[in-house]
């Protein structure tokens, strides 16, 4: 049970740590000075200051050995002290993702075995100042006993039994804040920063777990979400050790990230009849209630979404955002294409990302290079305010982000608007204009008949409003050079996608060569440019365009 050993050895590793202070504050005065010195140094060494004090291979195992020899004595009182609280504290949690085909999810033996973790490693975190941030790496092959007593809908009475864990992680404990008083500082919070691998066997006590079948996978599932909520970094446990208030400790929002779902291009086809049925969950925090989905996208491997999603940040320095992209198998379980990983802090605050990632098999083990395909976003990460503490709060801008300031300088410039209020979100905007395209010419096209030449023509479609148009077919050429320009009146700005489709013109119809798909964000932010955009569906053609963007109204 994965989130009851996480929250055990985040739990015991506190209380552990609380106990023991006790206990050293009670026993000869001579350990407690030397405790108090211990922490007292280190609050004061930086991870420079460590490695100048004392050699590697000696610094970490000093503490480490102190940490385990510490543990090892408390055991048996975090045991006895620990499972009430976990009790208390765990049923709640468990209560809240319990599967529906379950009536009722509750411990009715718990004790944590003779074994004690052991701390097998030690890393000082360079933090804030004010505080220090260590990892602990742990291991715990315990021999704890752990009965849940599940009941089904049906009535069916079933006491689970959790033997044989196996675990190793990571633990971040933060000292913070930093007191002159012993010991040294005011509270601890900890939380489990990575989990390498955690082994356990469910067992039905009398019985067989497959007796019921999609009862353990249905466990599994609310086993996760409740570590995911419960334990995982960033999510933290705040220990206060000198009475004070630690609210500011807590994990709260720092910001949100915009994701538009642009589009995907040459993913896996899953499908033996027909292509894929593509759709995409995407996450920060892989917790159900805080993923979201994308509509499908019939038998289609390039498919195009123009969907939106907000996110809630709470770290930036740690946080990914998470996108998986299934084939929709109707009943059947979706079958995942692939998924990718973009690391928040990447992102520079304000400012507009367009990125295509790559997808892969398995974020962690990343050693297959067969092609997925690609996924397109737009991303944007606006801080809120809170975290800006050195900025001035009556400076009216002082929330925006660059495309928020943008577009106040253009409803600022219109001399009947009214002032636009400072903390209003991008996703409240409505943007009016005219996005004048102007198709230049191509270049390196695939040739289509057999004297190695092309017919290209380009259709322009603006995708939210359905407009289209399209440039004239220059005959015999794979550099064509149309310098054609096309006025599209934009409703919505901010939700709108220019798609460029290259054709082949032919006797019997057309043969598409490639497409170039992109948001107007660009040209609203920059007002004009020229650049040169790879032909999607190509090997090397490109397009030459020149993008204008007038803008007509502003709308909140
Ligand atoms: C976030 O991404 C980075 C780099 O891709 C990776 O090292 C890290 O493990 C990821 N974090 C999580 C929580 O998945
Ligand atoms: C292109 O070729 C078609 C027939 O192949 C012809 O009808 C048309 O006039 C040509 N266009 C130009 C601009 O030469
Ligand atoms: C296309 O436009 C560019 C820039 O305006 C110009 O330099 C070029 O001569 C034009 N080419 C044609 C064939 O009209
Ligand atoms: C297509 O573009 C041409 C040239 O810009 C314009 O005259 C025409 O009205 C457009 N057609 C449509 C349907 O927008």
């Amino acid at each position: 049970m994965g989130f009851v050993v996480g929250y055990i050895l985040g739990f015991a590793l506190g209380f552990g740590l609380m106990v023991g202070f006790a206990r050293y504050q009670n026993t000869r005065s001579k350990s407690r000075t030397d405790l108090a010195a211990a922490v007292a140094a280190l609050s004061r060494m930086t991870v420079q200051d460590s490695r100048k004090l004392l050699p590697d291979q000696f610094y970490p195992s000093w503490l480490v050995n102190w940490l385990n020899h510490l543990i090892e004595k408390i055991w048996p009182y975090v045991d006895e002290a620990a499972s009430e609280i976990i009790r208390s504290s765990v049923e709640p949690i468990l209560e809240q993702y319990r599967p529906a085909v379950l009536a009722s999810l509750k411990f009715s033996k718990l004790t944590l075995g003779t074994v004690a973790p052991q701390f097998t490693g030690f890393t000082i975190i360079e933090g804030e100042p004010k505080e220090i941030v260590m990892e602990l790496d742990l291991q715990w092959d315990g021999n704890p006993n752990i009965v849940l007593d599940i009941k089904t809908r049906v009535g069916v009475a079933l006491p689970i039994q959790v033997k044989n864990i196996g675990f190793t992680g990571v633990f971040r404990l933060i000292f913070k804040p930093l007191v002159d008083e012993i010991p040294c500082f005011g509270a601890v919070c900890y939380s489990l920063r990575e989990k390498r691998n955690l082994d356990f066997t469910l067992k039905v006590v009398g019985g067989d777990i497959s007796s019921i079948p999609g009862i353990s996978t249905a466990l599994e599932d609310t086993i996760r979400d409740a570590i995911e909520d419960s334990i995982t970094w960033p999510v933290r446990k705040i220990i206060p050790i000198i009475p004070g208030d630690y609210s500011y400790l807590e994990l709260k929002p720092v910001g949100i990230l915009e994701v538009k779902l642009i589009e995907a291009k040459e993913l896996t086809n899953k499908d033996v009849i027909g292509k894929s049925d593509p759709f995409a969950k995407i996450f920060i925090r892989p917790l159900r209630d805080r993923t979201k989905t994308s509509k499908t996208k019939d038998n289609q491997i390039n498919p195009i979404w123009n969907e939106h999603f907000e996110f809630e940040v709470e770290d930036v320095v740690t946080q990914n955002l998470t996108i998986k992209i299934y084939d929709d198998e109707g009943i059947q379980a979706a079958e995942l294409i692939g998924c990718a990983q973009m690391p928040l802090r990447q992102l520079e605050p304000g400012k507009v990302k367009d990125v295509w990632l790559k997808l892969v098999k398995d974020l962690e083990i990343q050693r297959d290079n067969k092609n997925r395909g690609q996924v397109h976003l737009e991303l944007l990460y606006c801080p809120m305010s809170s975290e800006s503490a050195f900025m001035n709060p009556f400076d009216p801008d002082f929330r925006l982000t660059s495309l928020e300031k943008a577009l106040k300088q253009v409803t600022d410039d219109g001399a009947d608007e009214d002032p636009p209020k400072a903390a209003s979100k991008k996703k409240d905007i409505i943007i009016r204009g005219v996005l004048s395209v102007t198709v230049m010419s191509a270049e390196e096209l695939p040739t289509t008949d057999f004297m190695g030449k092309s017919d290209p023509f380009v259709v322009l479609t603006m995708k939210k409003s359905d407009q289209k148009n399209k440039t004239r077919v220059l005959n015999d050429t794979l550099n064509p050079v149309w310098n054609q320009t096309f006025d599209f009146v934009v409703e919505d700005g901010l939700h709108e996608l220019l798609i460029l489709e290259v054709y082949d013109h032919d006797t019997f119809g057309k043969e598409k060569m490639g497409r170039c798909i992109m948001t107007l964000t660009r040209a609203i932010l920059e007002g004009e440019f020229t650049d040169i955009f790879h032909v999607d569906g190509t090997a090397k053609g490109k397009l030459n365009l020149h993008l204008k963007w007038t803008s007509q109204a502003i709308i909140k």
